[in-house]
């Protein structure tokens, strides 16, 4: 059987895998595709049974454990009778899957004949949620996660506390979801709410999910600014004992966690080790940027610990909070992440060793702290990776602040220009940030999550040149249209 013109595994393909040999002819996937594997692909074969819509039995598909591939890593061969995957790994099987299920759904179940050799380019390959700003439904946070997972990315970061809604349940805090959970819609005249938690059910709803799809959950747990919805509930934890208010506007506000204040690290301490409890993934996010230290100065609380921990400046009390925080992490047996403000005010206590530098504020703190000797992920909001920038610089776009065109993110490399080839192995890979202040329903977060998210995974697994790109945008719109994704049509530059 022949497949139409130019429909080669190559052009059905985003991210392209690192090697591919077309062949001659197709296979058919129908109703009665068969699949046989190996025990440990068991959990793969199941979702394949969804994704494929096959059934166990026959030999049209097989899932061979062979010995000698790395983590992620595959061989796919199709021929027109049988389709053959090998990997010693269970995450290989799956990425193999994600391969065929792409090319079965840009190619009406005709699946283009050829070998396959495919490995990552980068271990980290995430994307960011911003359940804070605006609240997604469980049900939506697994759809990106499939669609995610179809693309090859394996970490899912999830932004759970800001100023404008806390999203987690902690014993013995009810008024996290009484209050700090909803805010008060402003540009109404009645009093109404908006927001909501999650329930540790659903998170261990989605962590499941995800983990099926070979994808790791990062919770980030902010600390110590972007507090307003935490010191509305709490307001002892602020420095003034407010009144405050979960904010119905978005910035950042010079309200924060108070330095000094001995209750508020106990309730650090009770958050983390609950968040270790609940997520089962070896990382948590504590956040770290955008805190200004105006309430700092002036409080008598965090004047004092300023003294007793010998501390210069209120830079050296954040970094002082991130250290505290860190420890609480590692104690709870998890990897601190931080955004790149974790890297200022570090003269006197050094930055914890295990900690994650996560650089936003371009490259400089991707460089810095990889060469200081910590691990990094890439996200600079000045090279492609901010998803809440418009499409185009458009006025009828939707969109905050900047703009991140798709040729933009088709350049992204999260190896930064000037790093030393030492401390480029530092650099774990890197990731999409959807901030959601302007994006009000989970339609709209596909629309500035796609295609991008979909070229970010390419950069991160196997870069292509801007021009490879384009050619495969009309496959790539054919995927996730029909995944039932709202996705952005328009130009790339
Ligand atoms: C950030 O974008 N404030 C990390
Ligand atoms: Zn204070």
């Amino acid at each position: 059987m022949q497949t139409k013109k130019n429909e080669t595994a190559s052009g059905l393909l985003m991210p392209l895998p690192k090697h591919v040999e077309q062949k001659d002819g197709a296979f058919r996937l129908h109703m009665g595709t068969t699949i046989s594997y190996d025990p440990i692909f068991g959990e793969v074969v199941e979702l394949a049974r969804e994704q494929l819509a096959c059934n166990i039995g026959g030999e049209d598909i097989l899932f061979k454990l062979v010995e000698g591939f790395g983590e992620d890593c595959y061989r796919l061969k199709v021929g027109k009778n049988q389709i053959v995957v090998s990997s010693t790994y269970p995450s290989g099987g799956f990425r193999a899957l994600q391969t065929l299920r792409q090319m079965a759904l840009a190619n009406d179940n005709l699946i283009p004949c050829c070998l396959i050799e495919d490995e990552p380019a980068f271990p980290w390959r995430g994307f960011m949620l911003d359940c804070s700003r605006h609240f997604f439904s469980v049900a939506f946070i697994k759809k990106l996660i499939d669609v995610a997972s179809m693309h090859h990315l394996n970490r899912f970061h999830w932004h759970l506390t800001d100023d404008q809604g806390w999203r987690l349940t902690v014993e013995g805090y009810e008024r996290l979801e009484e209050v700090a959970s909803k805010r008060t819609l402003l540009s109404y005249t009645d009093g109404r709410t908006y927001g909501g938690v999650y329930t540790d059910e659903e998170i261990l709803e989605v962590q499941a999910y995800a983990h099926k799809r070979h994808m790791l959950v990062v919770p980030e747990i902010e600390t110590p600014g972007h507090a307003s919805a935490l010191l509305s509930a709490y307001p002892t934890f602020g420095c003034t004992g407010g009144p405050y208010e979960v904010q119905d506007r978005w910035g950042i506000f010079d309200e924060v966690m108070c330095a000094g204040n001995d209750n508020l690290l106990q309730f650090l301490q009770e958050v983390i080790t609950k968040t270790a409890r609940l997520f089962s993934d070896p990382y948590i996010h504590i956040g770290g940027d955008e805190c200004p230290h105006t309430a700092w100065e002036t409080c008598p609380k965090c004047r004092q610990r300023m003294e007793e921990q010998g501390l210069a400046s209120v830079k050296e009390l954040q970094s002082w909070m991130t250290s505290q925080v860190c420890t609480m992490v590692e104690k709870a047996g998890k990897r601190p992440i931080g955004w790149d403000e974790v890297l200022e005010g570090t003269e006197k206590l050094g930055i914890p060793s295990s900690l994650i530098v996560m650089s936003w504020r371009g490259d400089a703190g991707g460089i810095e702290a990889s060469s200081l000797g910590h691990d990094v992920i890439m996200c600079p909001n000045t090279a492609g990776c901010y998803f809440d920038y418009k499409h185009l610089p458009s006025f009828d776009e939707p969109g905050n602040i900047g703009v991140t065109t798709i040729e933009k993110t088709a350049q992204f490399s999260p190896i930064p220009k000037g790093i030393s080839k030492e401390a480029q192995c530092r650099i774990l890979g890197g990731q999409g940030n959807l901030w959601t202040e302007k994006v009000t329903s989970a339609k709209a977060a596909e629309y500035m999550f796609f295609p991008r998210l979909s070229v970010m995974a390419e950069r991160l697994w196997n870069p292509q040149p801007f021009a490879s790109v384009e050619e495969r945008r009309p496959s790539l719109e054919k995927k996730l249209t029909r995944l039932d994704i709202n996705l952005y049509r328009g130009a790339s530059v």
